[in-house]
């Protein structure tokens, strides 16, 4: 559906759950008069108004930044984190790629490690648990050096832009079915190791990450690759591969 100032009518489903012990349910809702150029979050705001104004409790869910860079928008959209267009947040995807009469499933992250706080937000404080064991570089570096002090050949500066590209989401977890946070954790742990100034730290660092992974409750990699395919900032598996490298790498110190 197409054309200016046409709009869509939509049959939600969405997950409504009052609290972490309570029992959860799919309601229906009716999305009315949707323009295709709002996004998922501004179709689901008027949803909300509408709750409000009907007496109603709106439905609680995260979001921040709404331009794909905080990770916030955490939602399984017919049953796919961040829904169903590659390489997009929730809070980038727009209405434009939903059709007419579309029913659509909106579910919140579905893992042991990231428990429903209410509706569609969880508590993704298993992710900070793992950055507090070892995703920065402790050592005292004084005032800024300049720029070319230390250098790094441009392909190692690419791949750790690359792996640094991870807005800590969780879709790779909600996305695996083991529930792993590897993509999460290699990423964290390759954009440092990579790097010149988060070498001394690398043994201690990716030792402690993967010790937190397993405390907070995710489960292992199976190499099921669900979680590059869902993330929508396209973090490679190859991380994966640099982490376990890494891991090995420590017990030969
Ligand atoms: S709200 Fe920040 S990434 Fe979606």
């Amino acid at each position: 559906m197409t054309g200016k100032g046409r709009t869509m009518n939509l049959v939600l489903h969405v997950w409504r759950q009052k609290g972490p012990d309570q029992p959860g349910r799919l309601e229906i809702y009716e999305a009315r008069d949707v323009s295709p150029h709002q996004s998922f979050l501004e179709m689901l705001d008027d949803v909300n108004e509408q709750l409000v104004r009907d007496g109603k409790e709106p439905i609680a869910f995260d979001h921040d930044c709404r331009e794909g860079i905080c990770g916030m928008c955490s939602q399984v959209i017919n049953g796919v984190p961040h829904g169903p267009l590659p390489h997009t947040t929730v809070c980038q995807l727009h209405m434009r790629h939903f059709r007419d009469g579309d029913h659509i499933f909106v579910e919140p992250w579905r893992s042991r490690a990231f428990p429903i706080v209410k509706d569609l937000v969880v508590d993704r404080s298993a992710f900070d648990a793992i950055i507090r064991a070892g995703g920065y570089i402790s050592a005292h570096t004084g005032g800024a050096p300049d720029g070319n002090v230390v250098s790094v050949p441009k392909d190692d500066a690419h791949l750790a832009m690359d792996a640094a590209e991870c807005i800590g989401c969780g879709a790779c977890v909600a996305g695996c079915p083991n529930g792993a946070a590897m993509l999460f954790a290699s990423a964290k742990v390759s954009h440092l190791a990579i790097m010149p100034q988060g070498r001394p730290e690398a043994a201690r660092r990716v030792r402690a990450m993967t010790r937190a992974m397993t405390a907070e409750g995710f489960g292992n990699c199976g190499n099921h690759y669900e979680c590059e395919a869902v993330c929508p900032k396209g973090i490679s598996v190859r991380f994966i591969a640099k982490l376990n490298r890494e891991f090995l790498r420590s017990f030969l110190k």
